[in-house]
């Protein structure tokens, strides 16, 4: 893929070597998202952040990004602060903000929306998450996670074993990471969700016929016991018709500190899309687990900052001027981010 100007809609798009060269930048990045070094690489760029749906993390971390990089940040956030509440259509909204910005993420309800908005215009835009579709930044972090926590490069990955575990019918971003690691060589996943949220069968047969083995299982103690990372996600309750319907499967797969430690094998890398759903009868990676040093969901949200700076610097062409305008940072920076 030619990063330079291109949308970022989908995994479809990403080759083995496409994710090399983003990791290679996304490690370059790792000074400035730490806060050691910082650039003016983007000054006078400006990125259209348009969330249509509720987010913490993209929405602040493709900002936060962003503006890393040197450059500003215009959000809107819901649609009924935006004139899409007045019938204003995708078309027109992308034609009128790609007059305003350089480049935009946009999150939205409906899937194949963000795509629609793409057409619309010639400036880059970032799918940050378009219904169950897909949200491909999620899955390129994922990815980036797993190499950190397991110390190994995309080559050392290949017979990865891992779990996918929760709503995989409507979690977008195990859409998006089960297309990504099917780009690496022969992963054995494993899919732990109740027969009605299963993963959808083409995404299955995709993975299969690329080689890779697929297990599918009702039962979270046997799907998690022989696999080095746990994927686990929230219960999609605003995909569901009805909450009704959503509350048979509350908490069903429930990972506790207990049930860790009597089914897990050592090691095993616990992951999780974000947001938890921390309410009392859902937790389904539970709060005991919280000091558990294989717990990686809050080192996963951090490394959403330095893929998603390489990514803008990519698309506007910028990767190799970062260096250029850097320098140390000035202000106080704690030794570690975080409790300890
Ligand atoms: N992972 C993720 O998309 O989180 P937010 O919904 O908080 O953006």
């Amino acid at each position: 893929m030619l990063f330079k100007g291109s949308h970022i809609l989908s995994i479809d798009q990403f080759s083995l070597r496409d994710l090399q060269t983003l990791f290679t930048v996304s490690q370059r990045m790792e000074p400035y998202a730490a806060r050691q070094r910082m650039t003016r690489v983007l000054e006078g760029a400006i990125l259209g952040n348009l969330f249509f749906e509720p987010s913490t993390r993209s929405r602040i971390s493709f900002g936060a990004a962003f503006n890393r990089l040197g450059g500003s940040v215009r959000d809107t956030t819901g649609f009924q602060f935006s004139s899409m509440a007045k019938g204003e259509s995708l078309y027109d909204t992308s034609r009128v903000v790609s007059g305003y910005v350089d480049v935009i993420v946009m999150r939205h309800p409906t899937i194949g929306s963000v795509r629609e908005f793409a057409a619309a215009t010639r400036i880059p835009v970032i799918n940050g998450g378009d219904g169950a579709g897909e949200h491909p930044t999620q899955a390129l972090l994922d990815l980036y996670t797993i190499r950190k926590e397991l110390k190994r490069d995309l080559n050392g990955l290949r017979e990865l074993k891992i779990a996918l575990v929760g709503d995989l019918k409507f979690g977008r971003t195990v859409h998006s990471l089960i297309k990504l690691l099917s780009l690496l060589d022969t992963v054995h996943f494993t899919l732990v969700a109740p027969l009605e949220l299963q993963l959808p069968a083409d995404l299955v047969e995709a993975a299969e016929e690329r080689g890779h083995t697929v297990r599918v299982t009702t039962d979270l103690r046997e799907g998690i016991s022989d696999v080095e990372v746990i994927y686990t996600t929230r219960l999609q309750q605003e995909r569901f018709t009805s909450e009704t319907e959503a509350e048979k499967f509350r908490g069903s797969y429930s990972i506790t500190s207990a049930v860790y430690n009597d089914f897990c094998k050592t090691g095993t890398v616990l992951m999780h899309p974000w947001p938890r759903d921390s309410r009392a009868g859902a937790m389904e990676l539970h709060d005991d687990l919280n000091s558990n040093p294989q717990l990686a969901i809050f080192r996963q949200a951090d490394n959403g900052i330095p893929v998603r700076m390489a990514l803008f610097a990519l698309v506007l062409g910028v990767e190799d001027k970062v260096e250029a305008t850097a320098r140390d940072v000035s202000w106080y920076v704690p030794d570690s981010i975080g409790v300890s």
